[in-house]
């Protein structure tokens, strides 16, 4: 071998050594430049339906987490800025902790907005930081005045493969004045909600708290594939229309260990109002609800309407506990809704402290507006209530269909409801419905007469929904800058 080749093969061996050596150490140090700070601060793993190969932070955007900067923009300018991933491994946008102070943001396909566990988004009381939508067209027209209404405070439409997450970070909706402005007559359009999302499919919103929205809290509408977990929601019992969570005209829904105590209905499954639902014609179906604990004082734990005019079937509620509610299944109708409320299944519900139990109200009334079809009667029909414990109750059950229009097909069974000692002297009142029952104390009324303990448990469906079989994935984010 002649020395100069010697010399080559002896350098690239030594390069061959030192080099990964000498990345290794580079690795190494900023590795632990960075790391000790990372492993505490910077670094964050969550569950999702999909992971994302971007990141920014709201910092990057021009951010300012000080309770008084408006960031409205700099929300805006970095969703606009990660939609331009969405083909590319999609984003996700890293709120850090400070009060975030914003107007209504729009949300963008393949995207995460991640909350960190002391990040507060507070919602803008600026009425020029919401801009005004078109009334939904299942409803026709606003909820609390005709025409338009403020868009929501995280609003997205036509997307889809959204997650709205975080270590359980706080959507703080400021609502007092948006009562306020309610009960004086003061809304020159419907309040915003604090998360709405339309026309969309595989939505994920998780761990996170929303207090004192100005009105609804959570409302998917015309979607599919939507999972709410691990979500608390607070408001004054007292506040106007707080609803925690409104499935809207939607797919193949699953909302589980939710922690709902609100002003109305902790969840409301809804679609459209009257003759607009009816022309709309989009149902919620194939709906699970497990694991909710709800107070809700002045509503109901699980309410079916009242708008309801696009339909309402296969609903799977069990496992819920409810405290010092007034109702806890509760369907909501009456003549001019049209549509249906069928196929519902409850199972394992604990009640503590309630006003009605079951409460089935076919004249609710609350008309969009007086065009609604005199003829168009809803069918309410196979609903299953079973398993279930009740403790403090004033009267056990109200049952009221609609003359010539029964409500069909009501099975209680293996229910005991204890009476408050200040209870009603009847325990249930029905009219217009029929069923049956069995195992249920106090002894129903004769419309659902009992069959003796040899009748099968009312129904709840064995096999499992499409929503139930969404694979979660563990994902990371990790922080560039303090
Ligand atoms: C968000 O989307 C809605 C509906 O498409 C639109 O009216 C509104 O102007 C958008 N907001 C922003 C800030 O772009
Ligand atoms: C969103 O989807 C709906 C229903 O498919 C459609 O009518 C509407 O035009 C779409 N909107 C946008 C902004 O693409
Ligand atoms: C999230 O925060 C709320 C409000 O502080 C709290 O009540 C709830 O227990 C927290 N949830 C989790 C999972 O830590
Ligand atoms: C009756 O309901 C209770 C819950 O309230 C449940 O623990 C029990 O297993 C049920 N009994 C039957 C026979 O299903
Ligand atoms: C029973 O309910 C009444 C209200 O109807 C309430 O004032 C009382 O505290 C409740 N009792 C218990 C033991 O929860």
């Amino acid at each position: 071998m002649e020395l100069w080749e010697y010399a080559r093969l002896r350098k690239t061996k030594v390069m061959e050594v030192i080099f990964p050596l000498v990345i290794f150490a580079v690795l190494l140090s900023s590795d632990v430049a960075e790391g000790r700070k990372a492993r505490v601060l910077d670094y964050f793993h969550y569950s999702a339906m999909s992971c994302r190969a971007h990141s920014a932070s709201l910092t990057e955007f021009g951010g300012v987490g000080d309770g008084i900067t408006s960031n409205t923009k700099a929300f805006q300018a970095a969703i606009e800025h990660l939609s331009l991933y969405a083909d590319v491994g999609g984003s996700q946008l890293y709120v850090p902790p400070g009060k975030w102070l914003t107007g209504s943001f729009n949300l963008t396909s393949h995207f995460t907005l991640f909350l960190h566990q002391d990040a507060v988004l507070l919602a803008s009381q600026d009425e020029s930081e919401w801009p005004v939508i078109e009334p939904l067209p299942s409803y026709g027209r606003g909820r609390d005045t005709q025409g338009g209404r403020f868009i929501s405070l995280i609003f997205g439409t036509n997307l889809t493969d959204v997650v709205i997450t975080g270590d359980n970070g706080t959507i703080d909706g400021q609502g007092e004045i948006w009562w306020q402005k309610f009960h004086n007559g003061e809304l020159k359009y419907t309040r915003p909600y604090l998360i709405e999302i339309m026309y969309s499919e595989n939505i994920q919103i998780s761990s996170l708290t929303l207090v004192n929205s100005p009105s609804w809290n959570v409302h998917p509408i015309y979607s599919s594939n939507v999972l709410v977990q691990g979500i608390t929601i607070l408001a004054p019992v007292r506040s106007p229309n707080t609803d925690g969570i409104n499935p809207d005209s939607c797919t193949n829904i699953r909302i589980e260990d939710c922690y709902i105590v609100s002003g109305d209905d902790c969840v409301a499954v809804k679609s459209g109002w009257d003759e607009y639902g009816i022309a709309f014609g989009m149902p919620t179906k194939q709906l699970v609800i497990r694991r909710l604990t709800c107070i809700s004082p002045t509503s109901a734990v699980i309410a079916l309407g009242s708008e309801m005019s696009g339909g309402i079937e296969d609903v799977r509620a069990e496992d819920i506990l409810a405290i010092d509610s007034e109702s806890g299944v509760r369907i909501k109708t009456g003549v001019g809704r049209g549509g249906y409320v069928k196929n519902i299944y409850v199972k394992g519900f604990t009640m503590k402290t309630m006003k009605w139990a079951f409460w089935m109200t076919g004249n609710y009334g609350s008309h969009a507006d007086n065009n609604y079809d005199p003829n168009a009667f809803p069918v309410i029909q196979n609903i299953n209530y079973r398993d279930m414990i009740a403790e403090n109750v004033t009267m056990a059950a109200r049952l009221e269909g609609i003359a010539g229009d029964t409500f069909t097909g009501i099975c209680v069974s293996n229910v005991t409801i204890e009476l408050a000692t200040m209870s009603k002297k009847v325990p249930w009142t029905c009219t217009d419905v029929a069923g049956i029952s069995s195992g249920v104390v106090p002894e129903p009324c004769d419309l659902l007469p009992d069959q003796g303990p040899e009748m099968a448990a009312c129904n709840f469906p064995e096999d499992s929904l499409p929503i139930d079989n969404v694979q979660i994935q563990t994902c990371f984010y990790r922080r560039k800058h303090l």
